[in-house]
């Protein structure tokens, strides 16, 4: 089963991705923390798309398509949830001909709404790992504040969520991903949750569109 997070920055893809991967064992895709991790590493894919982060624009297509389709290529789960991906239409049709060729085929798209107010204000407080990328806000922190409960890395505020990046974001969000929504919908694989609630409210509103409950790990 592929399924695909579709939302806005701030609305908790990343945070529902992890934990309804961790509840399916499915593979969690995340192209943002794909980039992030490249750029700590200070390889040629981090210096790559810095310039297109720093500033909330997107990572050109050739980039991000190709780095899918090495994923693809050396999936370990037979399920996968691709989280930030795709992010426009070019984007959305590389991906249903790559898995077409495998005679596979996205199964769900869950859009995780949120009010644009609220998304501002998350993301206004987001701290994240540096290791392993989890996030952490006022209504979700870390034990220690400075430290991941997870793996003890160190926590920091992402340089594209001062307010005037988050501003340019969420602009590129509207303009380019936002059409996705009518693309799945007209495929009829679109399953819209109301992101507004808890994490636990959230993750149990996806489970059930996904109608996946048996298939939760115990
Ligand atoms: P990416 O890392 O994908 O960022 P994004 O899509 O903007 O999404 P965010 O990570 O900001 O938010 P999220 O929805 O994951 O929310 P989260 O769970 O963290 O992409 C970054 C950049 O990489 C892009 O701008 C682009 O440059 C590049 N890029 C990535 N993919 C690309 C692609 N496909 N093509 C081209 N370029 C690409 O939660 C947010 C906060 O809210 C956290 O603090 C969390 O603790 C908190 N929170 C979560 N849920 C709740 C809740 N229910 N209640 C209260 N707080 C909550």
């Amino acid at each position: 089963m592929y399924i695909v997070f579709l939302g806005a920055p701030g609305a908790g893809k990343g945070t529902q991705a992890a934990r309804i991967a961790k509840e399916l064992v499915a593979e969690h895709i995340a192209t943002g923390d794909l980039f992030r991790q490249a750029i700590e590493a200070g390889n040629d894919l981090g210096k790559k798309v810095n310039k297109y982060m720093v500033k909330g624009a997107l990572v050109p297509d050739e980039i991000t398509v190709g780095l899918i389709m090495e994923r693809l290529a050396v999936l370990a789960q037979t399920r996968a949830i691709f989280d930030g991906f795709p992010r426009n239409l070019e984007q959305a049709k590389a991906l249903d001909g790559a898995l077409d060729k495998q005679n596979k085929a996205i199964d769900r798209v869950v859009y995780i709404r949120v009010a644009e107010d609220e998304l501002v204000r998350r993301l206004s407080k987001r701290w994240i790992c540096r290791n392993c990328q989890t996030p952490y806000g006022p209504d979700i922190p870390s034990r220690d504040g400075n430290r991941c409960d997870r793996c003890d890395g160190q926590l920091y505020q992402r340089p594209d969520d001062q307010p005037e990046t988050v501003r340019k974001r969420l602009k590129v969000y509207f303009s380019e991903t936002a059409p996705l929504i009518e693309y799945y919908r007209q495929q009829e694989k679109l399953l819209e949750v109301d992101g507004s609630g808890s994490v636990d409210s959230v993750a149990n509103n996806i489970i059930s569109a996904l109608g996946e409950r048996q298939f939760i790990a115990q």
